[in-house]
């Protein structure tokens, strides 16, 4: 797998972008049309009355109530992420078999987030090893799932964090696979991409897809201990379970419901977000992800609390279409959009964005 050195170029991406990036929902069409069918099955999951279109329809609810006659010159993007600066606050979600995406899998998306000055999350079941996306020199932060083996666990975690992982994300929602699906599972897949590669020992199948059963508010405690990083837990979708993750110790949570992925029925991220981040108010970031699919998506959720959103299978699409610069096109389309919808919002910056703006 090749990895490019980081080259010195400004963040953000100065490249000239093209502008015809196609929307969304044309990406996927274009992705499954690359994509072998059970790859296209896993990277979708659950779909119908349930799945992602629902929640990806909860945020296209939602309208504006824009302000006229502000000054938005001097609207700028960036921001940061426990203390990261970022140019964007729209980021790339961790998620496992990008390989099957692309062969150089999240190596491809970090130099796509790398030009675009963002940051990426990582899979505990990357198939690439940590030192190949760490070489890229774009910031990440690691997704944790606890498996049932702590020994291996504290393992992967120590050597993320000694590979440069600046957080450590600790997903929550994910007690087990859904057994209805079994051809969505990689393990059954003839043509395997690998899975947990930084694993002690590579991968042994060892838990994970048991599920993880054996959490506890302590975990959050543990794994900052273990680092000496900050810790963000993903999946929260309550007020009060989001202020007892603060409480224990947890600099950040996001608001997902793992793109609908897990437990198919509960209530949308669009949905949750303003109870939590009301509760959480500036004790600690709020994040969110699940179903953002357009800039006026992402203004919504900035506006509903989220410092900053995650997208997960809009990058796949892209991933899968054309590598590495079609994500950073995509990264780029959404970027420039969401300057657009701010400044017809009248924010002037991110700072202006508030509730009110939203029904
Ligand atoms: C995921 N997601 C995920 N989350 C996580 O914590 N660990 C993981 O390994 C994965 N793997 C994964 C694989 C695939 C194929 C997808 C699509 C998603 C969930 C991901 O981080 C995020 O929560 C959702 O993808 C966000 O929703 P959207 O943007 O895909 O709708």
């Amino acid at each position: 797998m090749a990895v490019d050195a980081p080259v010195d170029e400004p963040a953000g991406g100065a490249q000239a972008l093209d502008s015809s990036m196609p929307d969304v929902d044309e990406l996927e069409v274009e992705a499954s049309a690359v994509l072998p069918e059970h790859v296209l099955g896993y990277f979708r999951g659950p779909t119908g009355a349930y799945g992602i279109p629902t929640e990806a329809q909860r945020w296209s609810q939602l309208r504006f109530r824009p302000h006229v006659l502000r000054d938005t010159t001097r609207l700028s993007l960036t921001t940061s992420v426990l203390g990261t600066e970022v140019a964007s606050p729209v980021l790339v979600a961790p998620m496992a078999q990008q390989r099957a995406a692309h062969p150089d899998g999240e190596v491809a998306t970090a130099r796509a987030v790398r030009r675009r000055g963002v940051l990426l999350g990582v899979s505990t079941n990357t198939g690439v090893p940590f030192a190949d996306i760490a070489a890229v020199g774009a910031p990440w932060w690691f997704q944790v799932y606890v498996m049932d083996d702590r020994v291996a666990t504290a393992d992967v975690v120590q050597q993320a964090a000694a590979q440069g992982a600046s957080a450590l994300v600790l997903t929550v929602d994910a007690p087990g696979t859904d057994p209805r699906r079994p051809q969505h599972e990689p393990r059954t897949w003839s043509d395997r991409y690998g899975m947990q590669v930084n694993l002690p020992g590579g991968d042994t199948g060892r838990n994970v897809f048991a599920g993880t059963r054996n959490l506890s508010l302590d975990d959050i405690g543990w794994l900052a201990d273990l680092t000496g990083l900050p810790v963000v837990v993903k999946g929260v979708l309550r007020a009060d379970d989001a202020v007892t993750c603060v409480e224990a110790g947890a600099a950040g949570v996001v608001v997902s419901t793992h793109g609908g992925r897990c437990l198919t029925q509960s209530i949308s991220s669009a949905e949750a977000l303003p109870e939590v981040a009301a509760a959480v108010g500036d004790r600690a970031e709020v994040y969110v992800d699940s179903g953002l699919r357009t800039p006026e998506h992402v203004a919504a959720a900035l506006c509903l609390g989220a410092r900053a959103v995650f997208l997960g299978r809009p990058v796949l699409w892209a991933l899968a279409t054309g590598g590495d610069a079609r994500v950073e096109q995509l990264l780029a389309s959404f970027d420039t959009e969401l300057e657009r919808v701010l400044r017809s919002l009248g924010a002037g910056s991110l700072g202006d964005l508030g509730p009110d703006l939203v029904v």
